[in-house]
């Protein structure tokens, strides 16, 4: 056990204990990058200049969601601060940075006319990236949907959008492609369905039933299913379009990210085990199912019926391992109850379909917190390498959630994110020595951002930035200075 000191502005020093791995234990840099993430919306601000529009999330945040004032607009000022921010992610020492490009800053209208300037931004980002070593990872759609294809088809909902999209990752990969090799097409696919078009808790703000009353629109039970059906479609065809166009000159790979949960049953019953198997094949399986085994699993179909949209066999030979990688995002572990009630009300929605109760660890956890349980993460490697044949992957998020604090150096002092993150990359490390395929890990986020959940409010980051200063100052708190020990192999003895 090695002791890092490490003494913070202003403040006391603090000595964390390390864990009894290294960098070295890992596979090097570029077999395996250790990293950190942000995206378009939540870090670049910038939200009306250089001919970009409005997205979905522009809409959601000036409805008064999170409350007045408290939206992307300037966010982090990334748009105008990347050469700062780069210079942070080498001070780190990071060796890969994850981040996703906004559809309306690069063709406005969602489809037609490339804005230059919204070329020229990602441009200046990569290139300085390049510049200092760090490789970027791009995810094409975090998201943020323009907002103009959202009135004019329904977004994800309309059928359109998989020629839109496929277009607009043309557009990415003709002026990124030759300096970018790590495509991920979307972020968490199955929690923007999820938040999107089942809780409405995401935009487009749409519910299923029973959740109605606080939704901007209605929906049927129906949507969380035709809004992935389509969101499948479009991944599949702008992976055909990146392998046959692209991926011999650029030597990149494609892939799609997701979240996952370590899922445990509650108890040993029968019940609970196959309500375990019904989440994972409802959450995880609707996209790696597809994806790997060209169809929804089998307990999908049977439970939702004629309601889940069908693939036809060119469609499912296009899905059926258009994927070279994994992305996973990876927070907590859950303990799944079997409930049957669920499924006897008369207009099920999605989440009621897997007739289960997903409920979090016991125990006492700071507020805001997540507990820190990472065997979870082994679980979910686990799973993939045995029933989807080990492909390789990123976990291109972990990281620990804390609220905003007044004073300054008590946000520095993140002893509890540093806890999180060594336990997590401890619990990857254990998957890896079992052959898990896993090629890098990227903390969430690189700085405190605007959070999809309560915006402002609560933090990620190993960077705090100062939201009432108008220059939006970033300070390094004790988790970015463990990370950049951790990365360039350094001791800081008493
Ligand atoms: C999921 C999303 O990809 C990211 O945008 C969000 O900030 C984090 N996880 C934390 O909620």
């Amino acid at each position: 056990v090695v002791l890092h000191v490490i003494v913070l502005r202003g403040s006391a020093s603090v000595q964390i204990a390390t864990a009894n791995y290294s960098r070295d234990d890992f596979p090097p840099a570029p077999h395996f990058v250790f990293g950190a993430g942000t995206s378009a919306y939540q870090v670049e601000g910038a939200a009306f200049e250089d001919g970009r529009t409005p997205s979905i999330w522009d809409t959601f945040a000036h409805s008064g969601r999170f409350g007045d004032n408290n939206n992307g607009d300037i966010a982090c000022d990334m748009y105008h601060k990347y050469k700062e921010d780069v210079q942070l992610m080498v001070d780190t020492g990071l060796e890969a940075f994850r981040f996703s490009i906004s559809w309306s800053r690069v063709i406005p209208n969602g489809r037609g006319p490339v804005n230059p300037k919204g070329v020229q931004y990602y441009n200046s980002l990569i290139n300085e990236l390049i510049r200092h070593g760090i490789q970027p990872h791009v995810t094409l759609f975090h998201y943020d949907v323009p907002q103009e294809l959202e009135d004019e088809y329904g977004g994800w909902l309309g059928r359109k959008i998989v020629k839109d999209f496929t277009a607009f990752a043309d557009v990415c990969f003709r002026e990124f492609g030759d300096r970018v090799s790590y495509w991920s097409t979307m972020n968490e696919a199955n929690v923007f369905v999820m938040g999107g078009y089942d809780l409405g808790i995401f935009p487009p703000g749409r519910c299923s039933a029973p959740f109605g009353s606080n939704c901007t629109g209605g929906s049927s039970a129906t949507e969380p299913y035709i809004a992935t059906h389509n969101i499948l479609l479009a991944h599949a065809s702008t992976a055909r379009l990146y392998k046959e166009k692209y991926q011999a000159k650029q030597h990149g790979l494609i892939g799609l990210d997701i979240l996952t949960y370590g899922l445990v049953p509650l108890t040993n019953s029968t019940e609970d085990v196959k309500a375990a198997e019904r989440v994972h094949d409802f959450f995880h399986g609707w996209f790696l199912n597809p994806l790997v085994f060209g169809d929804y699993p089998e307990s999908m179909k049977k439970i939702a019926g004629s309601r889940l949209p069908s693939f036809t066999p060119h469609q499912s030979k296009l899905l059926k391992g258009s994927c070279d990688f994994f992305g996973l995002n990876h927070y907590r572990t859950m303990y799944i109850k079997d409930d049957p009630d669920s499924l006897k009300t008369n207009q099920r929605d999605y989440l009621g379909d897997m007739a289960a109760k997903m409920l979090s660890k016991q125990g006492h956890v700071p507020s805001g917190q997540f507990p820190i349980d990472p065997a979870g993460l082994q679980i979910v490697l686990e799973h993939l390498k045995e029933v989807y044949s080990n492909p390789p992957v990123f976990i291109y998020e972990n990281g620990q959630m804390t609220y905003h604090n007044t004073s300054l150096d008590a946000s520095l002092n993140d002893t509890s994110r540093v806890e999180y993150m060594e336990a997590f990359m401890g619990g990857l490390l254990e998957a890896m020595k079992n052959g898990s395929n896993a090629k890098g890990y990227f903390v969430w986020s690189f700085m405190d951002l605007f959070e999809l959940f309560d915006g402002l409010k609560s933090t990620f980051g190993l960077y705090y930035v100062d939201f009432n200063d108008p220059d939006l100052n970033r300070y390094a708190k004790f988790s970015a200075h463990w990370y950049s020990s951790f990365l360039r192999g350094r001791t800081i003895n008493q």
